[in-house]
């Protein structure tokens, strides 16, 4: 039984994407099938090799020199369609698919499987000249041109009605294909619009989301300048700094909207694709765009995937282990790397290549934090168009790139490792609490330009990693009993059903440390009058009494340790005979001078702890590994050299280790007890020397 739940594609394709322009509620919405489904199974069932393949730029004799090429690189899948409008519809109602068809057939000789990209990216130039008012209005009005992609408006029913019709045709010709394995939708949705329809949108939804305009009122504090409204009609829509609540409430509209385009199109493929095609969509922006929701937008979807880029410099494995935990955290399950930087880009300030050896290990990371499925962008240059700069595994000349012997040894790899490592995925005892509300309300309004949220994060994951070797980075609003301790650096908007969640959390007893900026906003982006953390006090049995942004480090001394604090610090309040000082502030700026700047709390069978302030990396690596011995988190492999990074995946009855040396010298690691070397079968290890850019993949010898 695959427990899929479909939609009946019964309502006609104009009536459904009217609705959905109008912001029809989610409840119809096609859900993603349950644990194990046939999709899950396709997706996860074993690692894929692959590269994005454009045959439509390509004349088809060429096909099978490049799907040989492909083929002895170990590659089994590749992404196709997802620009080719004009090849798929080349005028109004005229549908070429037989090249696709026969792309298709070709990859499957070459025992390469093939996932369809829908091509509503980009499309085509009989479409946006003949119903102009599908263009999108960018920030600055301007309406956007043909010649680029992303030129459509999101939010036009209009487009999203010729998008269901391409999308409708290309399931019911390829939706039951055995060689087609999923789908993607669209390609990095990036670009809202500002048109005076999306702008209607926003006001209906709005009303359906407050209700009445008093409520709005209230809710926004327009009082403030004379916002009042009194029609909404007279409610903007713009891209400039304005109200906080009405800017919150613009990304909440933006993310409901991108899910309305984005259900517009699965709702078709749920009803005409097999259930074992699974259905994604690639995201973009290097993981920590917040243009939307990311949980939002991937919970009707099959897995998440992501294009996983560096652009200017080298791998940096805290950053890309910390971006790809919180991809796998989007749907609390393995994802695909849908697109992987071949050597280097076209787009960064500088377009320097990953070392030798750098892709494999960047490969290999990916795969250790849970991705299933690594995907090259792209196989070959184009000989035209935009990106003729970018990296590839295959030249304009059709010839192997020096790059091509690396993505072969991975394929070789992959094909070795496959059976071991599929079906299993990271647990960890810890995780890290991130929410969109919080970040944007942080960034509307920054109070100082050297509080970075994402450094923030990675501040608490760099311990987090070199003492535990697995950190999950989820929603705040996930389910969080499985872990012992969870961290929460920047949860800025706590409203009282988050509040409530994490009360019961702590009551049950975990352990919840929340960092700076915490709790000081509601759900509307409003102060919350009970000060710092929000309708947390209570249970913190303090407070913050007031937040300083700092233009100089301050000294801190403590039961916690010794060392600095950097960027922005809270001065806290104890406000309950129990509640214990940990950290307070010395020397270095007058209002702090004394004042706690971290407390803790004990709750329930649990404990709060609230750090006011962002430590140096000495002192948080203190900081944490008490927390961490507190709260029962111990990790066999102890702390690695430096640059090792160390990864673990488990499930049905098997350990998988992956070692990664990113440093530039040898490296030796002991480990705690003698394993399997998956990619030297009949060899076990105990201890392990790996050079610069050298990877490992082992079996817990006693997990069998
Ligand atoms: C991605 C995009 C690809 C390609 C790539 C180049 O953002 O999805 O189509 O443009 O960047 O790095």
């Amino acid at each position: 039984m695959s427990g899929v739940i479909r939609s009946t594609g019964s309502c006609a394709a104009l009536c459904a994407a009217a609705l959905l322009a109008a912001g029809a509620p989610a409840a119809h919405a096609a859900t993603a099938p349950a644990a194990a489904s046939p999709a899950l199974h396709t997706a996860l069932g074993r690692l894929w090799l692959g590269a994005a393949w454009y045959p439509e730029q390509w004349p088809e004799s060429r096909w099978p020199k490049d799907l040989a090429l492909m083929q002895a690189a170990g590659i089994n899948v590749v992404r196709v369609g997802e620009f080719a409008w004009s090849a798929l519809e080349p005028h109004q109602g005229v549908y070429h698919f037989g090249w696709l068809e026969r792309a298709i057939a070709e990859a499957a000789r070459h025992h390469i499987h093939v996932v369809i990209g829908t091509p509503t990216d980009a499309p085509p130039a009989w479409l946006t000249s003949r119903y102009p008012q599908t263009l999108r209005i960018k920030a600055d009005g301007q309406r956007a041109q043909h010649g680029n992609r992303r030129q459509f408006s999101y939010a036009s029913a209009l487009y999203r009605t010729f998008c269901r019709d391409i999308v409708t045709r290309l399931a019911e010709r390829f939706g039951h294909n055995p060689d087609v394995i999923g789908w993607q939708i669209g390609n990095e949705y990036t670009d809202e619009s500002y048109d005076a329809r999306t702008r209607r949108q926003f006001q209906q939804w709005l009303k359906r989301r407050f209700g009445t305009l008093t409520a709005l009122n209230r809710d926004w504090t327009t009082a403030y300048w004379s916002q009042t409204y009194t029609a909404w009609n007279q409610i903007p829509l713009n891209a400039l700094p304005g109200n906080p609540g009405l800017m919150l409430a613009h990304r909440e509209f933006v993310t409901a909207t991108w899910l309305g385009f984005q259900r517009n199109q699965l709702q078709v493929l749920r009803a005409h694709i097999a259930p074992r095609q699974f259905v994604t969509t690639n995201i973009g922006g290097l993981g920590w765009s917040d243009n939307w929701d990311h949980y939002a937008l991937t919970r009707p979807l099959d897995i998440a995937s992501w294009d996983d880029y560096v652009g200017e410099g080298q791998l940096d494995f805290y950053r890309n282990g910390a971006m790809s935990d919180f991809v796998r955290g989007w749907k609390r399950q393995d994802y695909w790397v849908m697109e992987a930087q071949p050597g280097f880009v076209d787009w960064a300030p500088v377009n320097n290549s990953l070392v030798k050896g750098g892709v494999r290990a960047m490969t290999w990371e990916s795969i250790g934090h849970g991705a299933d499925a690594v995907l090259f962008w792209q196989w070959r240059s184009a000989l035209g168009g935009q990106e003729q700069y970018h990296g590839t595994l295959v030249g304009p000349d059709g010839k192997p790139e020096p790059l091509y012997g690396e993505v072969q040894r991975i394929g070789r790899e992959f094909k070795e490792a496959s059976a071991t490592v599929a079906g299993t995925e990271p647990h960890s005892q810890v995780a890290l609490l991130v929410s969109y509300a919080s970040r944007w309300a942080i960034d509307f309004q920054r109070q100082t330009r050297r509080y970075h949220q994402l450094s923030v994060l990675l501040d608490y994951y760099r311990p987090l990693e070199n003492l535990t070797h697995a950190v999950d980075i989820v929603s705040a609003h996930a389910p969080l009993s499985r872990y012992k301790i969870v961290f929460a650096p920047s949860l800025n908007v706590i409203s009282e059903s988050l509040a409530q969640h994490l009360r019961r959390y702590v009551l049950g007893g975990g352990v919840l440390v929340l960092g700076p900026r915490s709790g000081m906003k509601d759900q509307y982006d409003r102060l919350n009058v009970e000060r710092q953390p929000g309708p947390l006090v209570p249970l913190l049995g303090g407070r913050v009494q007031q937040y300083y942004a700092l233009d100089a480090p301050v000294e801190l001394d403590g039961i916690a340790g010794h060392g600095r604090g950097r960027i922005w610090a809270e001065a806290l309040t104890p406000q309950s005979p129990g509640t214990r000082v940990l950290l307070r502030y010395g020397a270095g700026n007058a209002w702090l001078t004394g004042e706690p700047a971290a407390i803790e709390h004990r709750y329930g069978r649990g404990a709060i702890i609230y750090l006011g302030t962002i430590l140096d990396a000495h002192l948080m690596h203190a900081f944490v590994e008490r927390r961490l011995a507190a709260a029962g988190v111990h990790s066999p492999f102890g702390v690695l050299p430096a640059g090792v990074e160390l990864m673990q995946r488990g499930g049905e009855g098997r350990e998988v280790v992956i070692l990664i040396n990113h440093s530039s010298s040898v490296r030796t690691v002991r480990l705690p007890s003698s394993m399997h070397n998956v990619l030297r079968p009949g060899r076990t290890v105990r201890t392990l020397s790996l050079h610069s850019q050298g990877v490992a993949v082992l079996e817990r010898a006693d997990a069998q």
